[in-house]
């Protein structure tokens, strides 16, 4: 029955019983959420949905023995043979068919703040990715870059004036920020508004010089942001932005014309009607009076040209919510303009965070908050007592202070909006990143400590304590968890559990010694322990964070 897996196992057995075929009862049996009232071994299963009249835990007793009797047997095999791909590999999955997906996150604007939005923005946007390619599907990752617009005809400006070559390649991010505050305090007088302008409209030629110069603010930037994400575990696979459709946006206000829905107003403005009884109460403006592109337009552009050349199945933005009009809108204009396709775009929006600063203040860039994280975790770790000599703490500190970071970022629904604290998010009890990070370094340095040879050959038998039953149990859960994920691209399912895991995990870990117990029941608990780690980690790597091995 190697191959059998433990649900599908549970699903025939019931069939019969039910007289229903199988494959429609894998997605409505659930393993029993361990609960902390009733800390009894319990490896029912609940049956809700099968039918409409059926209540839940209906399973009859000799099936409910069975199923336990599997499941114990099961569990520890199938996290250890499958690895990383345990949960993924579920029969959930087995009827969701493989897509390509293409993600746009993170998305900053060049010159500008990197604020906190851009952080949850590549948080969440990488999870999803994680998720999904987890799950086999294809995946693209895009950066849609604020590279375009007036702003760069200020700082163009303010290049020429206050700019320094040096600074420009050796930090580009810090430079080009500092010069466009700089430019914007001078901005107030005619003569510097008619020169950005007269920049602008330049690039807009396409003007070499001009453009040479944008491009290299612009590569510079990718440079140091690539470096930055790095620091984050993030990667894209395209650098797109909106630069790269001011030619396509034209094309695009051609095609409204076409097809008659582009109107226009006294002032000269270009606007579409989105209205149902088009009487105009509701419009979306794609054009300004000059005839140039807006961010809707090039958003237009750039939803067309994402779609002719990936050819996806779904195209996710990801930005926070103050954003969802926008994205209410390009998606009402794509419909009228006859893509069907517009019914696989979705907008991922997220919530505000508030209070967000560091100790020298508010957060201009993304390295701002890297940096903050990881010297207030290298703080902590040096004031407790049991930390061990560690080999890099730098490396340590930061791998912890962002999985501190993400957690508590991912812990809510995620539109809501919530209230940043260094302190809460650092704790190293309860339900943080950091409890995360230190137990699956605790568990690592137990596989450690008695040799992490793979374990196969276990006596399952030996695991009848319900602290032990308790950590199996949830082990079951997982790709149930996955799949919710996968369904609403919430990740907090993800998250709750895995702190869930660890404190089961710490109780046993105390309760089940290893050490001094007969070689056949350390062996099935090292195997537990073991199990638990690799469930633990496999989570954490899908939530963006990077699990470490001592801390
Ligand atoms: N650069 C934009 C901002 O910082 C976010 C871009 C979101 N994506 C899009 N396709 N409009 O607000």
């Amino acid at each position: 029955m190697a191959a059998c897996s433990f649900r599908r196992s549970i699903a025939s057995q019931l069939s019969k019983v039910l007289d229903l075929p199988p494959e429609n009862l894998i997605k409505s049996i659930s393993a029993v959420p361990v609960s902390k009232k009733r800390r009894v071994a319990d490896f029912q299963l609940s049956i809700a949905s099968v039918t409409e009249d059926n209540s839940r835990d209906c399973l009859a007793p000799d099936l409910h023995l069975q199923a336990q009797k599997l499941a114990e047997g099961t569990v520890l095999r199938q996290v250890l043979k499958d690895g990383s791909e345990y949960g993924v590999k579920s029969e959930l999955f087995s009827t969701v068919p493989k897509q390509k997906a293409v993600i746009e996150f993170s998305s900053p604007n060049i010159a500008k703040k990197f604020h906190i939005g851009h952080l949850r923005s590549t948080i969440v946007g990488n999870f999803i990715a994680n998720l999904k390619v987890a799950l086999g599907h294809e995946v693209i990752r895009m950066n849609y870059l604020g590279d375009w617009g007036m702003q760069f005809g200020l700082l163009g400006v303010g290049f020429q004036l206050f700019g320094n070559k040096e600074k420009l390649k050796t930090s580009p991010l810090q430079h080009l920020f500092e010069v466009y505050v700089q430019i914007n305090k001078a901005a107030e007088d005619e003569n510097t508004k008619k020169l950005a302008k007269d920049f602008f409209r330049k690039l807009e030629e396409h003007d070499e010089q001009t453009l040479s110069l944008w491009k290299q603010f612009r590569d510079f930037s990718i440079d140091e942001y690539i470096r930055i994400y790095k620091r984050l575990g993030v990667h894209f696979d395209e650098y797109s932005g909106e630069s790269f459709y001011q030619e396509k946006s034209k094309e695009v206000l051609k095609m409204l014309e076409n097809k008659g829905l582009l109107q226009k107003t006294i002032k000269g403005t270009g606007i579409v009607d989105l209205s149902e009884k088009k009487d105009l109460s509701s419009f979306s403006t794609v054009m300004r009076s000059d005839g140039t592109s807006l961010y809707i337009t090039r958003d237009l552009a750039a939803a067309i040209d994402r779609m002719n050349k990936h050819n996806c199945d779904t195209m996710i933005y990801v930005t926070d919510k103050s954003q969802s009009n926008h994205f209410q809108q390009l998606f009402q204009i794509l419909k009228l303009m006859g893509y069907d396709w517009v019914e696989r775009c979705q907008h991922v929006s997220f919530g505000l965070v508030q209070g967000m600063k560091t100790r020298r203040g508010e957060v201009i860039f993304l390295e701002d908050v890297l940096n903050e994280v990881r010297s207030r975790m290298l703080e902590n770790m040096a004031s407790t007592k049991t930390t061990k000599e560690i080999e890099d703490p730098m490396e340590t500190a930061e791998k912890v202070g962002l999985a501190a970071l993400i957690i508590q970022d991912f812990q809510g629904l995620l539109s809501s909006d919530y209230q940043f604290s260094w302190d809460r998010a650092l704790q190293s009890r309860g339900d943080t990143g950091v409890f995360l990070q230190y137990t699956h370094a605790r568990l690592h340095s137990l596989e450690q400590m008695h040799g992490n040879e793979q374990l196969t050959d276990i006596n399952v038998a030996c695991l009848q304590e319900p602290d032990a039953i308790s950590v199996l149990q949830h082990l079951l859960r997982y790709d149930e968890v996955l799949y919710r994920s996968s369904q609403d691209l919430q990740p907090k399912h993800i998250v709750s559990y895995l702190l869930t895991l660890s404190h089961l995990a710490a109780v046993a870990h105390k309760t089940l010694p290893v050490k001094g117990s007969t070689p056949e029941l350390a062996q099935a608990r090292l195997c537990l322990f073991q199990a638990a780690r690799s469930v633990l980690a496999n989570g954490m790597k899908l939530l963006g964070i990077t699990p470490v091995t001592q801390m």
